[in-house]
């Protein structure tokens, strides 16, 4: 088994290549621009890992676990837009750069060349294989309308917001597993209880990236801080405040999300403290964790090869960027 350090080593270097040609360079540029800062690439080492599980890697799992970087990284450019993002990753978003209209078209070549290496699988698993990547689209696409739409909601629950985050977030970590084991050969049971650990990973990961996006350290997060109270995103953090707050500061709180006001971020950060979410959602994500854990723990194979993946949940939710 090798250690989440080796692998991401491993899949940095078989994924720094160029992926498009040169021309047009207005429209290929950007995406070679985009892939070359990098990110953690822990969807693919993901996949590599739940291949890992039952067999030596082989060319089918690097073949998969590029395109899902690839389609992540789609994602994530069209997530800028949305969002109105102006950073990632420490560097000028691909919008800001290079204009929306751009950005719209790299995102999607981007995701056609994740199904080019989908494409380059040899083995009678492609149906499956290709039946759970579109599955997982769909979903995340289903999940970033949802992220839209209760942006303009204001009675949000928390369980309307682990709904919407398991499919924008949790899903493609659950398949990204799940892809690696079923060209590992592993059985039905086994992939089944790797898509449930990584579901409930997800779940942790992007409570950790909210909580991040408003606590986080700017010279580490990479990623503008107090951008989802700027874009009035019904985190995991606004909606416990909401659900905790005495009269008055419910009050506030809803006249801030919905206006634009001088200090908006600052007010309600210090109503988050004021709250306690900050801890509170420290704990829901270390329950998250420990949910996974316990299913990855059924999983059929000895507990020794379960070490790198136990190692990546524990970097992945308590990550600074
Ligand atoms: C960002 O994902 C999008 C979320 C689901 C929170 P990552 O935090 O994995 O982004 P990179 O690839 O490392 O930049
Ligand atoms: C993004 O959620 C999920 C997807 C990209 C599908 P966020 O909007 O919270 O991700 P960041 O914070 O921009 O990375
Ligand atoms: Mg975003
Ligand atoms: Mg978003
Ligand atoms: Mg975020």
């Amino acid at each position: 088994m090798q250690s989440f350090e080796l692998l991401s080593q491993k899949f940095a270097l078989h994924f720094e290549r160029p992926h498009f040609p040169p021309e047009p360079s207005s429209l290929y540029r950007p995406n070679e621009y985009f892939l070359q800062l990098g990110g953690k690439r822990i969807r693919p080492v993901l996949c590599l890992m739940g291949n890992e599980l039952f067999d030596d890697i082989n060319p089918d799992a690097w073949h998969v676990s590029t395109a899902i970087e690839l389609f992540h990284n789609f994602t994530l450019i069209h997530d800028d837009m949305m969002d109105k993002a102006p950073l990632r990753r420490g560097n000028e978003t691909v919008h800001t750069k290079f204009g929306e209209s751009t950005a719209l078209l790299a995102g999607d070549v981007m995701l056609v060349a994740a199904y080019d290496y989908l494409n380059e699988i040899n083995t009678s698993y492609i149906h499956s294989v290709i039946s759970l990547f579109n599955k997982t689209a769909r979903e995340v696409c289903e999940g970033q309308q949802l992220d839209m739409d209760f942006e303009k909601a204001d009675d949000v629950s928390l369980e309307d917001y682990l709904h919407m985050i398991e499919l924008k977030t949790s899903v493609l970590l659950a398949a990204s597993l799940k892809l690696g084991s079923i060209l590992g050969g592993a059985s039905q049971r086994n992939q089944n209880l790797l898509y449930e650990f990584g579901k409930k990973l997800g779940i942790a990961f992007q409570i950790q990236d909210d909580y991040l996006d408003a606590f986080g350290d700017p010279e580490k997060f990479g990623k503008e801080t107090g951008g989802d109270i700027k874009a009035n995103k019904k985190t995991v953090l606004l909606i416990q405040a909401l659900a905790t707050a005495d009269a008055s500061q419910k009050k506030e709180l809803k006249k801030l999300i919905n206006g634009n006001g001088e200090g908006k971020t600052q007010k309600v950060l210090q109503l988050f403290h004021d709250c306690k979410v900050n801890e509170w959602a420290l704990q829901l994500k270390n329950r998250y964790l420990d949910e996974a854990l316990n299913h990855l723990e059924d999983v059929a194979v000895l507990s020794k090869r379960k070490e790198p993946l136990m190692e990546l949940a524990h970097f992945l939710i308590h990550r600074e960027n």
